[in-house]
């Protein structure tokens, strides 16, 4: 949601910058835009439209030369997606830029304000009227002290930052202040990279991670003053603050195509090194789960007496899976919420109720603030999360990474199968804590969890019918998708892939749901996808998706099954069955939502879509 750039160092900002946009486009791509300060003169160019415009426009222009220098991406939250919308937004001087991710809350009662003392807005956002507050700022400072003085842009923004209310990152540049780029956050990211004779600010480590793998968290309500050669954090009153400095453990070649057409195919393809390494590690002397940071007494962890999983979107629906395991594996009650839906239904959260907030950025803002509410009830919250040092695992008592490097395509992916595999863990962990499962069954678990990686590789090396089968569908208006107990999720999951990549209505149903409405929606030739469980596990189960594929087919569907290698009971009702290994059940989603997630990368590309950046989304959303 908005992806931001800071520079400050030796070389020509717009080229660090600009590349570090390009790494963060998958946050929003609705317009993008650069400032500079060159010699104590602010430049700044701007296009609606993707990152490409921006380029454009400026080979068009001629470069933009200073060391000095902030970007950003959009996604369009207050105004629409046009030129003057664009960040970044200058002040009345033209001297300062600011950049923002977020949502400032009284924005209008200050926009008034500004306007009744004669600043002049030029755009719709909320964004611009923070450029005239620093403004006012630095002209009040100015008057004090003479011209501005170093550190004086620094200074104005925790003035500013002390009268917004709501969710900001915040990035500025002053021609007053040259040398300087200054940052603050409030509930939305924003990290510090620290090379030599040059440092930088960005949403996310991947914009800098091409030049340096040493980050620095910036907490809460915090401003970072980044020059060339120093980097001054101090809290919002201007007290000093603590960082915590941490290596990345990833580089650049992680956050590339690496001859792949898309990032998500990429990313499809990466999952069985993805689950080895969410599973490398984890499980220590006597079977012991080992997290990543542990904030949470063992004796609390048994008296768990209810288990809720807050998420959104496809980690919602890895939670969805989870809750069959935990329930299965732990016999412990476990409610499954969507993070948005949460604490407005007032949940019934005790101090023995142990919260699972399932996020791959971390900085979700329905599931950061279902974690917030969860505490402050007291209940204790365990992050599964994806991204090193992000908000949600930065206020959980308990993380676990799931460890599948940066996922830069917006349809989550390998952060679904690793999200899975850390509910595995928790839930198997749980277990034995509890003593609902014996040491050497979770180590059988734990065994049929090691050869996952393998069984995933047999899946992508099968997949070419999948793509003919997408191309062949591309046409389709609708599809359905149907399961059955953790093949329900799946279908979910295909579903909203298909929506989000291909723009298709595409709707996911528990199978013996249909009969009692949407079944109406099956016509003649109408592609109707069945996760169908294994035959080898609970029989019944098998034979009722038996029934419910001839209900669609006596309706005129085109049966596309996914069953598991050598299931001949529902070989004569497929008209195209797509075969994945043999696994155990609770395991299955691992290997079915592999053709799903295939099948709509494939289909999206056949229809020339684009598959990275599907319309109107935003990997990270760090908006409620
Ligand atoms: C769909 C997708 C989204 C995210 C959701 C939660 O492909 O990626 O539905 O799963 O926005 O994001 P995180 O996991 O970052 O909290």
């Amino acid at each position: 949601m908005c992806g931001i750039v800071g520079y400050a160092g030796h070389r020509q900002a717009v080229g660090v910058v600009l590349e570090g946009l390009g790494r963060l486009e998958y946050r929003g791509y609705d317009s993008a835009g650069v400032a500079v300060v060159d010699r104590g003169q602010l430049k700044s160019r701007k296009r609606a439209g993707k990152l490409l415009n921006l380029v454009e426009a400026l080979e068009r222009g001629g470069p933009l030369a200073g060391r000095v220098g902030v970007g950003h991406t959009r996604w369009a939250t207050h105004g629409a997606p046009t030129d003057p919308n664009a960040h970044p937004h200058v002040d009345c001087t033209g001297q300062l830029a600011v950049v923002h991710n977020g949502i400032i809350e009284n924005f209008a009662t200050l926009r008034a304000e500004a306007l009744a003392s004669g600043h002049e807005l030029s755009s719709e956002t909320d964004t611009e009227v923070v450029a005239h507050l620093l403004e006012s700022e630095m002209a009040a400072m100015a008057g004090v002290d003479g011209p501005a003085r170093p550190g004086a842009l620094a200074e104005a923004m925790r003035r500013v930052c002390r009268r917004l209310q709501g969710a900001f990152t915040l990035v500025a540049v002053d021609g007053r202040d040259p040398g300087a780029v200054v940052g603050a956050r409030r509930n939305s990211p924003l990290v510090i990279g620290r090379g030599q004779g040059e440092n930088f600010l960005a949403s996310d480590v991947a914009a800098f991670i091409a030049y340096t793998p040493h980050a620095l968290e910036l907490g809460q309500d915090q401003v970072a003053e980044v020059r060339a050669d120093q980097v001054r954090v101090t809290d919002f009153d201007g007290s000093p603050a603590q960082v915590r400095e941490y290596l990345v453990d990833w580089d650049i070649s992680a956050a590339e195509k690496a001859g792949y057409q898309y990032f998500m195919s990429k990313e499809i393809a990466e999952q069985p090194r993805a689950i080895a390494d969410t599973l490398l590690g984890r499980v220590g002397p006597g079977g012991k789960l080992v997290l990543d940071e542990m904030r949470l007494p063992e004796d609390e962890l048994r008296e768990v007496d209810k288990i809720i999983i807050a998420a959104c979107g496809t980690a919602y629906h890895a939670g969805m899976i989870a809750k069959y395991a935990i329930e299965h594996w732990c016999r412990i009650p476990c409610e499954v919420e969507l993070a948005s839906e949460f604490r407005y239904r007032d949940p019934i959260l005790t101090r023995t109720t142990l919260v699972i907030a399932i996020s791959q950025s971390g900085e979700t803002m329905d599931t950061l603030m279902a974690v917030r509410h969860a505490r402050d009830q007291k209940s204790r919250v365990l992050a599964i999360c994806n991204v090193n040092g992000s908000s949600i695992p930065r206020e959980s008592d308990a993380v676990l990474y799931t460890r599948a490097g940066p996922e830069v395509a917006v349809a989550s992916t390998k952060a679904f199968l690793t999200q899975l595999v850390g509910c595995y863990l928790v839930a198997l962990y749980l277990a034995q804590l509890q003593g609902t499962k014996f040491g050497d069954e979770v180590g059988s678990v734990i065994d049929q969890l090691m050869r996952m990686p393998a069984a995933v590789d047999r899946v992508l090396d099968s997949m070419d019918q999948v793509r003919e089968l997408a191309r062949e569908l591309a046409g389709e208006r609708c599809v359905l998708f149907l399961g059955r107990h953790v093949g329900y999720p799946v279908a979910l999951e295909g579903a909203l892939k298909l929506k989000e990549l291909a723009y298709m209505q595409a709707e996911g149903f528990a199978a013996g749901e249909l009969k009692h409405g949407p079944i109406a929606l099956v016509e003649a030739g109408l592609p109707v996808v069945v996760v169908v469980p294994s035959p080898e596990g609970r029989a019944v189960l098998h034979d009722k998706i038996v029934s419910n594929i001839q209900e669609v087919r006596a309706r005129g569907a085109r049966v596309i099954v996914v069953a598991e290698e050598g299931d001949t009971r529902v070989r004569p009702y497929a008209d195209t069955l797509i075969e994945v290994p043999q696994v155990p059940t609770l395991l299955q989603p691992l290997v079915t939502a592999v053709p799903l997630q295939v099948f709509a990368c494939a289909l999206a590309s056949a229809k020339g879509l684009d598959v990275d950046q599907p319309r109107n989304l935003a990997k990270s959303v760090t908006v409620e």
